[in-house]
């Protein structure tokens, strides 16, 4: 039955297991298919047309598996190749980007929005069409925060260089006087905590995790899709075996990932 097979998901790396977790919790039955593309991340500081090549990729891999709905949790490929992933693919596919957008504009009140993601997502500028369509009047102030990824990658979640860092990045933004944030990048929800405490009780979080599982949750109700019965699953693919996937991940989703499996991609390698 169609409604048996898995969701696919992938990212990069590990960032996209904020959008599982958060999968796991409101839809429990379903089993996960999540492809992380550990050997060739980042992605966030390649060009428009690698990351394109990368998400259909990707997208091929996941459709190989038989998926029944592709969930792009990689705001990098959300941003530049959402559109066309759904134009060539018959499959259902969600992206980030609108679900966070729609958190962020939700939630603010002075209509000043911060912006951060990988330097690829920023200059995109996919966030800001969405924002701005929502509300036009909104002033977004957009920042790319590369290093948050190879920290999180490291580990490094409460370490002083994440202090440093934050610090760093965040100081201009918090001095705009946004009244919102938007974490634009899978891995920045890893460190929610710490750039909330730097950022102050007056600043809202967006994770657009919690939106898109939403969005999934409807669309697969909609077009009767959803699994309702048995425990679901999650089975994991890296390009790359990396020894911090497990550990990390496990904890960060509150249950062991046992099934963690190394895969090639079709036309590369
Ligand atoms: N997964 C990417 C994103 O959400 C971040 C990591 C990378 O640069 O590959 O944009």
């Amino acid at each position: 039955m169609k409604e048996n097979k898995p969701i696919g998901v992938f990212d990069s790396g590990i960032g996209g297991l904020t959008v599982v977790k958060e999968l796991r919790r409101i839809l429990k039955n379903e089993n996960i298919l999540y492809l992380g593309d550990t050997a060739r991340l980042p992605y966030g500081t390649k060009s428009e047309k690698v990351i394109m090549r990368y998400a259909m990729e990707d997208t091929e891999f996941l459709l190989s598996r038989d998926v029944k709905l592709i969930i792009v949790a990689c705001h990098t490929a959300s941003s530049v190749a959402l559109p066309k992933l759904q134009e060539i693919f018959q499959v259902p596919i969600v992206g980030v980007v609108r679900p966070g957008a729609k958190t962020a504009a939700k939630l603010t009140k002075n209509k000043k929005i911060g912006v951060i993601g990988t330097p690829l997502t920023i200059k995109a500028g996919a966030y800001e069409r969405e924002l701005k369509r929502l509300i036009p009047d909104a002033e977004i102030i957009a920042k790319p925060t590369p290093m948050f990824v190879p920290i999180v990658e490291e580990g490094w979640i409460d370490h002083p260089v994440t202090d440093m860092v934050i610090s760093e990045y965040l100081t201009p933004l918090k001095e705009e006087g946004i009244d919102t944030l938007l974490l634009g990048c899978t891995h920045y929800p890893l460190l929610e905590e710490k750039i909330g405490n730097f950022m102050g009780k007056g600043i809202s979080l967006v994770n657009p995790s919690f939106e898109t599982a939403l969005e999934v949750k409807n669309l697969l109700e909609r077009l009767n899709l959803r699994r309702k019965e048995g425990e679901g699953s999650i089975k994991i693919y890296l390009t790359d075996l990396s020894p911090n996937f497990s550990t990390i991940g496990s904890a960060f989703l509150g249950e062991p990932l046992n099934n963690v499996m190394k895969t090639t991609l079709r036309g590369w390698e």
